[in-house]
């Protein structure tokens, strides 16, 4: 990615934050046992600025009128360090490559932190993250306080700088949606290639594996979240990642999943039967989702509410559950009483950027905000019917969740996701040829990546090998 990008939104978050000192600080790397670490991904809102995704990490921005300043902490280099765990930028890399003024061990951060914060009205601080950097942030500005007679002081005000940043993120500019594009293109081929490969008798975690191939052989980084694979009754768990089950055959399979791609998320769902038809009675609850999620859709425009997104979807729902058999009454008294939420307990959707479930307001003093261009916002209605006796026995063990990524446009919405079929005719057409996806398996070429050094000439090992024979 270009650094201009990065560069840009530091222009744009110090253009909105008033003089003063910003800190941002990378998440800690967690200890999962012995020498083995939890996958690294840093502050999404520490990398939006930077583009440097090393934990130890401190990005300081400096206003003040229009002097800016740009100083990065980082991990020195360590090449003991660098021969186990892969190459770091150090504080040269930190200005050469990732355009610092300045830049510093990460280690002297506390020794350097009197000089930026002095005499400065403010400091933004993300704070309720890391109380333990905090404490420390706060002393060091009280010991400031302390030098008054010597004219020093520190920051009368310290302000979470996600109240600019948030509000930047929520609203993507043109670059951010090429890559939430990329990373939903890479999502859709991957969910493709999982409708040919179901077949029954897999196990839901091999079909997941399927999904999270295709990811990784199309560019993505990493996944968005954990990949979730939820046959027959397991989809009325929404977040269910056991993937552990069987698919049966005459069994609906939910995925949910989405590729991340230079930190931006996918994340769609489609549910689909694992022998390649649906049954009468699938399609008919299939089809009352689609047609809640196409209200929903059809609702996202600039200057509707969140909530008025919701409402679209949940009135059909709710028409589909009485016409189902599984509510009985009217519709509007149904929605006023809650008594749908058995079957569906979640929200409508929810933003999507860097991260899968992305920042950003939905409510402002009470109000449902109003979408505005540039918002990308999943809309995902689903039915859960439990196989539990509450549950109509006819519909038990039906879930189903259809999920699309929407972009909001001056005129009205596109939909990002929207190459991946989703109509029942779509999906069983796809699906004729069932499993099809393991006879077409072949490399394809990865965007460019960092080729390996090689050790020695392949020649040489050849002759070698000659000899030794
Ligand atoms: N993938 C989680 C969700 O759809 O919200
Ligand atoms: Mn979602
Ligand atoms: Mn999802």
């Amino acid at each position: 990615m270009a650094h201009n990008v990065f560069a840009d939104r530091r222009t744009r978050f110090l253009d909105a934050m008033e003089d003063g000192v910003a800190v941002f600080k990378s998440w800690p790397v967690h200890v999962r046992n012995g020498d083995v670490d939890h996958p690294y991904r840093t502050n999404s809102d520490l990398f939006l600025l930077t583009g440097f995704d090393e934990p130890e990490t401190m990005a300081v921005l400096v206003k003040r009128g229009a002097d800016r300043k740009y100083v990065l902490f980082v991990r020195p280099r360590d090449p003991e360090m660098e021969t186990w765990v892969g190459k770091r930028a150090g504080t040269e890399g930190a200005i050469r490559d990732f355009g610092a003024d300045e830049a510093y061990d990460s280690a002297l951060f506390f020794d350097r932190l009197p000089g930026l914060l002095t005499n400065q009205p403010r400091l933004y601080l993300e704070f309720g993250l890391d109380v333990a950097f905090e404490g420390r942030v706060s002393l060091a500005i009280e010991a400031l306080k302390g030098e008054a007679r010597k004219g020093l002081c520190g920051p009368w005000q310290i302000i979470d700088p996600r109240s600019i940043l948030w509000d930047m993120r929520v609203v993507k500019s043109a670059h951010d949606v090429q890559v939430i594009e990329d990373a939903c293109a890479i999502t859709v081929a991957a969910f493709r290639a999982a409708m040919q490969a179901a077949t029954p008798g897999m196990n839901e975690g091999e079909l997941a594996a399927v999904v999270e191939f295709e990811f990784r052989r199309r560019g993505a980084h990493r996944v968005a979240f954990e990949t979730i694979c939820a046959s027959g009754a397991n989809a009325a768990t929404l977040h269910y990642i056991r993937n552990d089950a069987t698919l049966g055959d005459g069994d609906l399979v939910l995925i949910d999943a989405g590729a991340e791609r230079n930190m931006m998320s996918a994340d769609i769902s489609r549910t689909f039967p694992t022998n390649g038809r649906f049954t009468p009675l699938q399609r008919r609850v299939y089809e009352w989702v689609l047609k809640a999620q196409e209200a929903a859709i059809a609702a996202v425009k600039p200057g509707t509410t969140y909530a008025k997104v919701h409402e679209a979807g949940l009135k059909v729902l709710v028409e589909g559950l009485v016409d189902l058999g599984a509510l009985k009454g009217k519709p509007r008294s149904l929605i006023e009483t809650g008594a749908y939420r058995p079957y569906f307990m979640h929200r409508i959707g929810h933003w999507l950027g860097s991260d899968v479930h992305d920042v950003g307001p939905y409510f402002v003093d009470g109000a449902s905000i109003p979408l505005r261009a540039g918002m990308v916002i999943t809309i995902e209605p689903g039915l859960y019917f439990a196989d539990a006796p509450a549950t109509p026995k006819a519909l038990r063990g039906i879930g189903i969740r259809i999920e699309d990524d929407v972009l909001v446009t001056d005129k009205g919405r596109r939909v990002l996701t929207e190459a991946l079929p989703k109509t029942v005719d779509d999906i069983e057409a796809l699906m004729a040829d069932r499993g099809a996806w393991w006879r077409t398996v072949q490399p394809v070429t990865v965007p460019a990546g960092k080729k390996a050094k090689k050790s020695a000439k392949p020649e040489k090992a050849g002759k070698a090998k000659k000899k030794s024979s």
